[in-house]
């Protein structure tokens, strides 16, 4: 009876203890705790049906996809790839420029100015010009926002004023896209014709636009580099704004998300390529090149200017009578 009683305490209290650790420790505390579980989950998920669907409420049923492969490679050109490319391309133009300048300086008007001017482009022309300019400039900065703020700008002025600044910049990137991409198509009507394609130009590439030495090979009212930025604009702006309009309307026009990767990526790489070849021409533009900034400022240069860049263009002006003859040298000294 004695034993019986010792085993039935015994059994007690081991059932007691059994109660006290069950109840103290739950089973799955207990358990190492594996904080990637989900995330391998996921990717068995990924390699098995290839993409993470769910259900949404939204009746555009493209929403439901979470996740798919071609996802992972997009984010990783656009938050790695393309910022290479694109600094690259821009400081690597930036550096070039910079070199060139110190290296060739100016390029001067040769035989000086002559003090006579040649209508070069009219009223309209520049209005055109600048109202693209300015868009394009704009453009230029909230697009390289996008792909360097974060990284570049964010460290500096902090989350608030990049918030702000960020949001600004991507209602001027949408809205100017409108009067920018108006200025393209303009700029492809109005000088058309004088960016064809012809025998000079393979002379003037030949001779490396005279901008090495003091050659000035001639040039109709383009020269061969001036007809490379007329192309650049058209077809890079046509690129940027096809791809730019795909994404600002997601969608539109039986789009998926496959063509809308691929529209990122051409607008990305496109977009700073434009970028980087702009930086040539506002270089030539101004400090690169004597006489040239007047042409688009009140739309005149000097004849001397012309005759040494654009020979050809000024024949044809002198033909047409729009090149006024030096004053005979017996009245100049007369009035002088
Ligand atoms: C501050 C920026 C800019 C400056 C200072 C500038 C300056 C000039 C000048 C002086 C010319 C006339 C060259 C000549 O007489 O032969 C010109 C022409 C032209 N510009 Fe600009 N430009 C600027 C920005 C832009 C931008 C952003 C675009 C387009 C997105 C553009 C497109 C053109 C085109 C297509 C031509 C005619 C072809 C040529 O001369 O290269 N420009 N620009």
């Amino acid at each position: 009876m004695g034993t019986l009683l010792r085993h039935i305490r015994f059994l007690a209290g081991v059932l007691a203890l059994a109660c006290m650790v069950a109840t103290a420790t739950p089973v799955h505390a207990q358990q190492p705790v594996n904080p990637t579980a989900n995330a391998v989950q996921e990717q068995q998920l990924l390699q098995q049906l290839n993409r993470i669907e769910g259900r949404g409420t939204l009746p555009d049923t493209r929403s439901n996809v979470l996740e798919q492969p071609a996802g992972r490679d997009w984010r990783q050109f656009s938050q790695v790839t393309l910022p290479w490319i694109g600094a690259i391309a821009i400081i690597g133009v930036l550096a070039l420029l910079v070199a060139f300048y110190l290296i060739r300086g100016m390029v001067r008007i040769k035989s000086g100015r002559s003090g006579r001017v040649l209508v070069r482009f009219s009223s309209f022309e520049r209005l055109v010009h600048w109202m693209t300019a300015a868009c394009f400039i704009v453009l230029a900065i909230s697009g390289l926002n996008i792909t360097f703020g974060k990284q570049l700008l964010l460290p500096l002025i902090g989350p608030e004023a990049f918030t702000a600044f960020s949001q600004w910049m991507k209602y001027a990137h949408n809205y100017l896209s409108f009067p920018f991409t108006l200025g393209v198509v303009m700029i492809f009507l109005l000088w058309l014709a004088g960016n064809i394609p012809n025998r000079v130009d393979v002379e003037w590439l030949r001779q490396g636009g005279g901008i090495v030495g003091d050659k000035h090979p001639p040039a109709y009212r383009f020269n061969a580099g001036q007809k490379m930025i007329y192309w650049i604009v058209v077809l890079g702006g046509t690129a940027v704004a096809v791809t730019g309009y795909l994404l600002m309307f997601p969608f539109w026009g039986g789009t998926d998300i496959v063509t809308m990767q691929w529209a990122q990526i051409i607008h990305g790489v496109v977009g700073a390529l434009f970028v980087a070849a702009m930086l040539g021409h506002i270089y030539i533009g101004t400090i690169g090149m004597e006489g040239a900034f007047e042409a688009m400022w009140d739309g005149t240069v000097d004849t001397n200017w012309a005759k040494e860049h654009h020979s050809l263009w000024v024949e044809h002006e002198a033909a047409k009578g729009h090149v006024t003859p030096p004053p005979p040298a017996g009245k100049m000294q007369a009035a002088e």
